[in-house]
């Protein structure tokens, strides 16, 4: 029996947001700024570190691993890597959060490879805007993304909109009946306060998870339910279809009394918490010992000794300078 990873507050910790890259290839107004600085190629986690990092989460109880960015499908070799981590034994789920950019090539390979279900952001339905949100993103090439996934079979996927007001809050349903009519879930997302990004000003954009259920409501007949896919979201059955809806709702209801995960950034800083400064180096453990796994492992074991009990997102909050969510993916 594995060691489980418990923190000082009785939390067990069995999911891992594993980042693979902080580099993207969109530019979305309320991640980073038009001009972002990105990780140097040395101070990033080799892809035999990366897988490292996986296994030793793997043999301490991670029984899930969720690979994001930046947009992970944007580090080369991304997909040797998963077919490797993909055969972790002790991991039940190996799934993927993605901008939906390089999909169209990679959803077949990515789901033989092992990726049981796939996360693609999603916040605009109209080309324009959708550039105007991402900055240099193509909407109908993640529409064919969204195809080709669909196409491969993955277990589960779901779309991921960030609600911004003033932006593309008159899409709340239009986005919701998209994912009706695709068959696919959809989880509605609370900005948060990470990073400042120049013009973007977000005590105007924020826009609460019970305000968009509630539109929601007047339209589509929505049950809540208790399912969960091991993330922060509630979900709702909608009447008569088979999509559920997710709330994600970091701002409005603090969900970190059932957190169960910690993340690793691309260039190997173990973050036991997304919104506290705390960090462990697991990159020189790595590099000071490669190879020995049982040092790693005891670095992890450590993060759990400071993982905060909860962090402070509510919108009277201050926000949050010390990180950006490129370098977390989330
Ligand atoms: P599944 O439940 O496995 O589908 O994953 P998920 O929804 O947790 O993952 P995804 O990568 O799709 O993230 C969706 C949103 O949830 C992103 O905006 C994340 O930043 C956010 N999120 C995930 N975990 C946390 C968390 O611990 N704290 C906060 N504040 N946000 C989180
Ligand atoms: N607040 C909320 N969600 C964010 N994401 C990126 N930055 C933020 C933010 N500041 C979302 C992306 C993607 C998911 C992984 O995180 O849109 O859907
Ligand atoms: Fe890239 Fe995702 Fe950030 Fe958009 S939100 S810039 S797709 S990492």
């Amino acid at each position: 029996q594995p060691p489980a990873l418990v923190d000082r507050f009785g939390r067990r910790i069995t999911y891992l947001r594993l980042s693979l890259s902080d580099r993207c290839d969109f530019r979305c107004i309320y991640c980073m700024p038009a001009k972002p600085g990105f990780t140097d190629r040395e101070e990033l986690l080799s892809l035999d570190e990366l897988a490292a990092v996986a296994a030793a989460f793997a043999d301490l109880g991670a029984h899930k691993i969720r690979l994001t960015g930046g947009e992970p499908l944007v580090r080369p070799g991304a997909l040797g890597l998963i077919r490797q981590i993909a055969e972790l034994p002790s991991l039940s789920e190996l799934v993927l959060t993605t901008n939906g950019s390089q999909l169209e090539r990679l959803a077949h390979p990515l789901r033989k490879a092992g990726v049981r279900r796939i996360n693609i952001s999603l916040d605009s339905l109209r080309p324009e805007r959708f550039r105007a949100l991402t900055r240099t993103g193509d909407l109908a090439k993640v529409l064919r993304g969204i195809d080709a996934a669909i196409a491969a079979g993955f277990e589960r996927i779901k779309l991921n909109t960030v609600i911004l007001k003033g932006r593309n809050h008159d899409e709340i349903l239009a986005l919701t009946r998209f994912a009706m009519a695709k068959g696919i879930n959809l989880s509605f997302i609370e900005e948060m306060p990470f990073g400042t990004i120049g013009e973007h000003d977000r005590a105007e954009t924020f826009y609460p998870a019970d305000r968009i259920r509630e539109e929601l409501a007047t339209e589509l007949a929505l049950v809540p339910t208790t399912e969960t896919t091991g993330g922060p979201a509630r979900y709702y059955r909608i009447q008569g279809s088979e999509t559920r809806v997710g709330f994600i709702s970091p701002r409005s209801h603090n969900f970190c009394k059932a957190c169960n995960r910690v993340r690793v950034t691309a260039d190997g800083r173990l973050l036991p918490c997304l919104g506290a400064p705390q960090s462990v180096d697991l990159r020189t453990v790595l590099r000071t010992h490669p190879g020995n796994a049982e040092k790693l492992k005891a670095a992890i074991g450590d993060a759990m000794g400071i993982k905060p009990e909860a962090c402070d997102l509510s919108p009277g909050s201050k926000p949050i300078e010390f990180r950006h969510l490129m370098e977390t993916g989330g």
